[in-house]
């Protein structure tokens, strides 16, 4: 079947149901741990069960229309693939999703709230509850590893404290270490982040997004310009972590079979519209090809 001919209302209410399915052993949604200081209390509706919740959402830049018309949902610890060819709007969307960029369309609700209606300070306190493995990983290559990733924390704590490992505060570092611990890269915690290989970078920028325990991750291209052994090394240990902690994951790749292997659902977009959203399991790496004709 051509990816663009499968309907997207059919797919979507059996595949939420069976990830619904996977909250019974979820855990608690714990945000981020105690820790001295005053940090932000998350905005949070324990009631909602969509982490994301966009609709009708429209993009332009200029007199250019990204898309128009985009909506889907991600139900509590899912994970949603989102596909397409360069240029479609893939990036774009995942920051509108986070209001780093404005809609021109639409409503996007994150963890129950909608974004629109939130206070420059609470949308900082919900971007605190996500994580994000952007497409440039933005390292601070003069900077050490450790306090790469305890930039991290700057969502839920600001100030000087958290700009370097220097002089952040113990836990801080404790929590940074624990998150470099996870993706193997604890013994490099003191190297200068210019000093490290792409992939050993991609590993640094996902304990970044993993080190404030978000609830939800927003990753775009997480094994971008990596070699073909390094990136499925990448994606096993991204997911292992994130099925392992019960996150929400959206996340885009040009690697259509990492799309079918680590996502629930793979949601597509073409010509400026979301034309697929559709269980992995009822598609094939032939079926996407039809969303890059
Ligand atoms: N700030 C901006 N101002 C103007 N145009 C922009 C801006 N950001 C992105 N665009 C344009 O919007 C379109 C979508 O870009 P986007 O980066 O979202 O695509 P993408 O699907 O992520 O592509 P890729 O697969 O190459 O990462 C592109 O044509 C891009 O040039
Ligand atoms: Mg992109």
């Amino acid at each position: 079947m051509c990816a663009r001919c499968i309907p997207t209302r059919a797919t979507r209410s059996s595949t939420i149901s069976s990830v619904t399915d996977l909250r019974t052993t979820e855990p608690a949604p714990t945000l981020a741990p105690e820790r001295a200081g005053a940090p932000c209390e998350p905005v949070l509706n324990p009631l909602q069960d969509h982490d994301i919740s966009a609709r009708a959402l429209g993009k332009s830049f200029g007199k250019t229309q990204i898309f128009s018309e985009v909506s889907f949902r991600l139900a509590r610890g899912e994970a949603v693939a989102l596909v397409g060819a360069n240029g479609t709007g893939k990036s774009t969307l995942l920051r509108c999703l986070l209001g780093l960029i404005p809609m021109d369309h639409g409503t996007v609700e994150l963890l129950g709230q909608d974004i629109s209606q939130l206070s420059t300070q609470e949308l900082r306190r919900m971007r605190a509850s996500t994580g994000l493995v952007a497409q440039k990983h933005n390292l601070v290559p003069r900077l050490s590893v450790l306090s790469n990733v305890i930039h991290g924390l700057l969502g839920q704590f600001s100030g000087p404290r958290y700009w370097s490992q220097s002089f952040a505060p113990q836990d801080a570092r404790e929590a940074a270490m624990a998150a470099l611990d996870k993706v193997g890269l604890a013994h490099l915690a003191l190297r200068r982040a210019d000093r490290l290989s792409g992939g050993q970078s991609q590993r640094v920028a996902i304990a970044r997004a993993l080190v404030s325990r978000p609830r939800l991750l927003i990753a775009d291209e997480p094994c971008a310009s990596l070699d073909p052994s390094a990136g499925e090394d990448i994606m096993a240990m991204f997911f292992e972590l994130v099925r392992r902690e019960g996150m929400t994951v959206i996340f885009t790749s040009h690697h259509l079979e990492h799309a079918l292997t680590y996502g629930d659902r793979v949601l597509g977009l073409a010509g400026g519209r979301l034309e697929l959203d559709a269980t992995a399991a009822s598609l094939s790496a032939s079926d996407l090809r039809g969303l890059y004709d």
